[in-house]
């Protein structure tokens, strides 16, 4: 049985008695995640890979085990297809960065993205001269799969595609674009930062040849994410960056690359922040993703009805049905980062406003060139932390209305 108050106990901040709805941005962290960090740091702290004595045996190890961990996370067939990186974006930069482009390819994107999903494409594009086209999302966030069958052709090298909106919340149809894309010998790429953390993943059954995600946003510490490579890929690519670690012979003129995940990770890793993850992701699953999910729609369908009530509010994006955890409003009258601030001073309620790493979809799809303020819950969020938000913001409204 899920037990939020149970849950809460093991987030420590949480007694600081902040209201925090911004774990879109990034989770809190559970104290055995923090445990985990610290045992490495008091009992075998050394380097990974490198050395023959007991500490860096123990160290490698427990590397290691976070890389089979997320791969059963995953639905991964094999931990050789796990790169560790520090975040999305930098899985997403390894991926445009090490595929070799021939110029006039065509790269797919949308206009659903946060930027780490668009800045690295329209580089490649500038860079290699491949053409960027973008799809568009209706004003909710939805795509009409047309439009992709439209885009996507026997030019298109790869396309890149997030699966839950960072601003609007909205479940894009991944499994369905990652067949198009294949049957025109396209790659997917898909942007998994707000998915991974709060439903369960399986880059099996989606079909994806790329899945990046943020450790720091599903409990696990700062610096921690990844990158899953389908395993026929991982000889193909040629990372972006090279050096220790990396390599199976060096001449002084000439080296030759390992073929396993190791090849992606150059120079000493961030490796608490990997053995944190693995805590993570135990946590997590000893939790149930599934039940995580199912408490998010109990708050996720409130803080909407309850906005949706609200005069004044104009809320973005579609109904419950079609999301997860993240919703975004504006108050007329009020500039998002003004109802940011009121309900941080007279509440302690942490959201988050402005453009959300977003400027093309609130810019142009939303037509909101101030941005919006968007609120983001979690496991450890409960219904009267739902009700004290909605309290403010009908309070805002009322000022709003004089
Ligand atoms: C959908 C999406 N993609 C990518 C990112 C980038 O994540 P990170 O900052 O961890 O690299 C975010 C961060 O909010 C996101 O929401």
């Amino acid at each position: 049985m899920f037990n939020v108050e149970k849950v809460r106990e093991d987030f420590p901040v949480l007694k600081k008695g902040v209201i925090y709805l911004d774990s879109a941005a990034s989770s809190l962290t559970p104290k055995i995640v923090l445990d985990k960090m610290f045992e490495y740091y008091l009992e075998y702290r050394s380097n990974i890979e490198r050395g023959l004595y007991e500490f860096s045996q123990r160290a490698s190890e427990e590397y290691e085990n976070t890389r089979k961990t997320v791969a059963n996370f995953l639905g991964a067939k094999s931990p050789d297809e796990i790169v560790f990186t520090k975040n999305t974006t930098e899985a997403i930069n390894i991926v445009a960065h090490s595929l070799s482009f021939k110029k006039g390819e065509k790269i797919v994107t949308t206009l659903l993205e946060h930027h780490s999903n668009l800045l690295p494409w329209i580089r490649c594009k500038e860079r290699y001269g491949v053409k960027v086209e973008l799809v568009k999302p209706n004003i909710q966030g939805l795509f009409n799969l047309t439009d992709f069958e439209k885009a996507i052709d026997d030019n298109t090298k790869i396309v890149a595609l997030t699966h839950v909106s960072n601003v609007l919340g909205v479940i894009t149809p991944v499994k369905e674009v990652a067949e198009i894309a294949h049957e025109h010998g396209a790659l997917i790429l898909v942007d998994g930062a707000q998915s991974t953390p709060h439903m369960k993943i399986d880059v099996k059954s989606l079909g994806c040849d790329f899945f990046a995600f943020s450790g720091h946003k599903m409990c696990g510490p700062t610096g921690s994410g990844g990158l899953y490579i389908r395993e026929e890929l991982m000889k193909t690519l040629d990372p972006l960056y090279v050096g220790g670690g990396t390599v199976e012979l060096v001449e002084p003129e000439t080296f030759k690359l390992k073929d396993d995940p190791s090849k992606f990770e150059a120079g000493t890793p961030p490796i608490a922040e990997v053995i944190g993850l693995k805590a993570a992701i135990e946590y997590l699953t000893s939790i149930g993703v599934e039940n995580i999910e199912e408490h998010e729609k109990i708050l996720s369908k409130k803080i909407y009805e309850g906005l949706v009530e609200t005069p004044r509010v104009e809320v973005y994006g579609p109904e419950p049905k079609f999301k997860l955890g993240v919703t975004s409003f504006n108050v007329s009258g009020f500039s998002p980062n003004d109802v940011a601030l009121v309900l941080d001073s007279t509440a302690r309620i942490a959201v988050r406003s402005g453009m959300h790493c977003a400027h093309p979809l609130v810019r142009h799809i939303l037509g909101k060139p101030q941005g919006t303020v968007r609120v983001s819950t979690y496991l450890y969020n409960k219904v009267e932390e739902v009700e004290k938000f909605l309290s403010v913001i009908r309070e805002i409204s009322r000022s709003a209305g004089g």
